[in-house]
């Protein structure tokens, strides 16, 4: 009989300056900690870590504090354009969809595609997909996501739709990940977002990138932030790889933090290893992590602002 191995979690649910727009550290801790309970508990009953990734992203996509699922952003014209990708580390296996609408877990098609020849698909390629899957339509959009988009276009519905282009300012670094190492060993990761919000038609997030994205047998992580910088970074394969070529998880999101915050990004990420260290890092003021490590929950919520690197 194989030899069982602690679980490991960590989830996140987004970057950002404050969290005073979410309801206050204490609403987000709620939130966080049901989700790493439930999913918790399953790793202890023996789920797969990419199941339990799965179950984690669907939790995380159906609370509208969220930017994923419900409560995603609207893009520039006032559409929900939603990414997410899911990688299996034993198989090195990256899969996901890229601006799906109308559905509630873009996680679920994620997780179809895994065992798909086509594993990434974009808008119409994912659009088909929900139609042959007979995915019921769900419009994940809340009324608060709705009046933030009001608000924030007031200025700018004198002007013609065709040439509205991302916002910069205060931009949505909202996402949410989860990275489990289960009973076996086994590592996955999954990351789910609406984007930056009031993005150009079209744009690509890093969510279903392996720069946002990405896992192995040795570690697995996911980010969080503006996804131009994470993509720059090629952050989440960047760490993987440095563990994977022999770096402690620790040195790797060390050094590739150094990095992020010379390279002035705005970003941050989780992670976990095969022999079960757990990480969360930030360059961004506030990074929504928590996690659980088999005998307490923890989190970044009161974190100093600024870059940060936390490994246990
Ligand atoms: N990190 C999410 C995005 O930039 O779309």
């Amino acid at each position: 009989m194989s030899v069982k191995v602690q679980p490991k979690l960590i989830i996140h649910g987004g970057a950002g300056s404050s969290l005073q727009g979410k309801g206050g550290v204490e609403t987000v801790r709620n939130s966080l900690q049901r989700i790493l309970a439930e999913v918790y508990g399953r790793l202890e009953n023996g789920t797969a870590a990419e199941d339990a990734v799965v179950r984690g992203s669907q939790l995380l996509e159906d609370d509208p504090l969220f930017n994923a699922g419900v409560g995603s952003v609207l893009q520039s014209d006032g559409q929900i354009r939603m990414s997410a990708a899911l990688m299996n580390g034993t198989l090195q296996r990256f899969s996901g969809v890229i601006n799906v609408s109308r559905v509630k877990n873009p996680i679920e098609l994620a997780k179809f595609l895994q065992t798909c020849p086509d594993r990434v698909l974009s808008d119409y390629g994912a659009a088909e997909l929900l139609r042959e899957l007979n995915v019921p339509k769900f419009d994940p959009l809340t009324d608060r996501r709705l009046y933030e988009w009001i608000e924030d276009r007031k200025q700018d519905f004198n002007r013609k739709m065709a040439n509205v282009v991302a916002e910069d300012a205060e931009a949505g670094r909202g996402t949410i990940g989860v990275v489990a190492l289960d009973q076996n060993g086994a590592i996955a990761a999954g990351t789910s977002t609406g984007g930056k919000g009031f993005e150009r038609i079209g744009r690509v997030s890093d969510s279903a990138m392996p720069a946002g994205n990405y896992a192995n047998a040795k570690a697995g992580v996911s980010c969080t932030g503006i996804g131009e910088d994470i993509i720059d970074e090629c952050l989440a394969a960047k760490i993987v790889i440095r563990v994977t070529d022999g770096l402690s998880l620790k040195e790797a999101f060390e050094r590739s933090f150094a990095e992020s915050t010379q390279n002035q990004r705005d970003l941050g990420a989780i992670g976990l290893d095969a022999s079960g260290a757990i990480a969360w890092g930030k360059t961004s003021d506030v990074v929504l992590a928590a996690f659980h490590d088999g005998e307490k929950m923890a989190d970044s919520l009161e974190a100093e602002p600024g870059t940060q690197v936390f490994v246990v």
